[in-house]
């Protein structure tokens, strides 16, 4: 329900829950930093606000997120000792200027599925300065047993919100939940705040407890219910987070598949946020995609595959292989079983059969290398063919040296190019060539060391 709104616009700004120690995670690992589809959760979490226009955002922390704050590009506030979700707040206002007729969202950073729609919703149902409301809070129906704090109605209005661990078991049968995402009246929080009391079951300050304050002294709490329940579920553990990353990921991929990308099996694929995918690339089975890859039209790509900030072009065929900080022409075929890393380019038509790994390279349009071959630090050129078993011995045991391969060169099979050197335009290598001197143009050699043949 949204209030006809009189007085001016508030200043929004936003109050992310991060201290928590997450104590059910059993992990080394602070909670809200566990990823989901290759982001932390308290990224989804701010996310969320800024596309809700909330850019003012600061973060409740403990000491072990305070060096990773930077990355999230967001004011830290440490609490020291985490004494509930009320002192948690109480501690951010401490550290924030009062603003006359603004607004408070408190949201936890433990609900990566939370979306900017919530967000707007709250903030408008608070309605503008002057409003009646003090407090706009998000329900939500959710199947029992739930550990989500109990929404008490008397009426249409909410009364209280109770904890698990004080409730009644009349009150445990309430369906309606309280999901932790407010939108406060500024100055209603400030009061209610400085007089919460830690007299309950868990002896910890209780950010909930604002909700009674504000109805016994007649203010208005206006409820907005949640039409899902996934989208505020609240990560405690490792099995409610594979929970929330099934649930992202099927709304990535349903993105992608409604922007023209064909994904044979969502349940099988595994994207990430901010990935471009063009139309008409159909993704087969248990291939992941991550760290800002992009991909062009019309591209056919696993199954079986991993792709990590990756560049493909358009028409470029991808099975069974891993393609990690490299970059693919068109047309471009690979796989099955390849490995292309460390900044590889590979311009368009290029052709990488199986078992070959390419680390570090620059193969120029045109370039085959189709069976068992390692190519690291090598430029190779134009229409050269790189036989099965080719290897580039770029490490000498002290550093990686370069291999330098014209155009139209053919290398035969197991051919040892041993760096650094030089293979001119138009060379041959015959067979099992142990190459350890420059071949220049137009020159064939064979046997180990690799001389040249008499001329034909
Ligand atoms: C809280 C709500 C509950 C609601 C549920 C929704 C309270 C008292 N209860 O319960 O009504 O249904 O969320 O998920 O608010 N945190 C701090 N500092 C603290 C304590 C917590 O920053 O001192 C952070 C945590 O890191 C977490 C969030 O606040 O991100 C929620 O805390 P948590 O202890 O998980 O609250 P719940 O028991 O889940
Ligand atoms: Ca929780």
């Amino acid at each position: 329900m949204t209030r006809a709104s009189t007085g001016p616009q508030r200043r929004v700004r936003a109050i992310v829950l991060a201290a928590g120690k997450g104590t059910r995670m059993k992990s080394a690992t602070p909670k809200v930093l566990h990823e989901i589809c290759g982001r932390p959760m308290l990224w989804y979490v701010l996310r969320a606000l800024r596309s809700a226009g909330i850019t003012e955002i600061v973060t409740v922390i403990n000491d072990e997120l305070q060096e990773r704050m930077d990355e999230f590009g967001v004011q830290g506030i440490l609490q020291a000792e985490q004494l509930g979700t009320g002192h948690a707040v109480q501690t951010a206002l401490a550290q924030m200027p009062a603003a006359d007729g603004g607004c408070i969202v408190v949201a936890y950073g433990d609900m990566p599925l939370v979306n900017d729609e919530l967000f707007r919703g709250i903030v408008g149902s608070l309605g503008a300065n002057g409003s009646a409301a003090s407090l706009a809070m998000v329900t939500v129906r959710m199947p029992l047993p739930s550990n989500f704090g109990r929404v008490v109605r008397r009426g249409h209005d909410v009364e209280r919100i109770v904890e698990v661990r004080d409730a009644t078991p009349a009150e445990l049968a309430i369906e309606e939940m309280n999901a932790g995402i407010y939108a406060y009246d500024e100055q209603a929080l400030r009061d209610a705040a400085g007089r919460l009391r830690n007299d309950n079951a868990q002896r910890e300050y209780y950010l909930t407890d604002t909700i009674a304050d504000f109805v016994s002294a007649g203010k208005r709490v206006v409820p907005v219910m949640a039409t899902d329940h996934l989208h505020v579920l609240g990560i405690n553990d490792r099995v409610e987070l594979a929970r929330a990353r099934r649930e992202m990921n099927e709304r990535l991929c349903a993105q992608h598949m409604r922007d023209g990308v064909t994904i044979v099996d969502p349940q099988a694929t595994y994207l990430e946020p901010e990935l471009e995918i063009g139309r008409d690339t159909v993704i087969y089975p248990n291939t992941a995609i991550g760290r800002l890859s992009r991909i062009g039209e019309g591209c056919v790509i696993g199954p079986n595959s991993r792709l990590s900030a990756a560049t493909i072009g358009n028409g470029a065929a991808i099975r069974e292989s891993v393609i990690i900080e490299s970059t693919v022409g068109n047309d471009v075929t690979i796989g099955p079983f390849a490995h292309l890393r460390g900044n590889t380019q590979l311009a368009d038509g290029v052709h990488i059969g199986n078992f070959v790994e390419v680390k570090n390279s620059k193969l120029a349009r045109g370039v085959k290398a189709s069976h068992l071959s390692y190519l690291g630090d090598a430029e190779i050129g134009e229409g050269s063919n790189i036989g099965a078993g080719t290897i580039t011995c770029n490490f000498d045991g002290v550093r990686k040296n370069k291999t330098t391969i014209g155009r139209n060169v053919s290398i035969g099979s197991n051919t040892s190019l041993v760096a650094p050197v030089t293979v001119g335009d138009g060379a041959l290598t015959g067979a099992s060539s142990v190459v350890t001197r420059d071949v220049p143009p137009g020159e064939r050699v064979a046997g180990n060391p690799a001389r040249p043949l008499p001329k034909k």
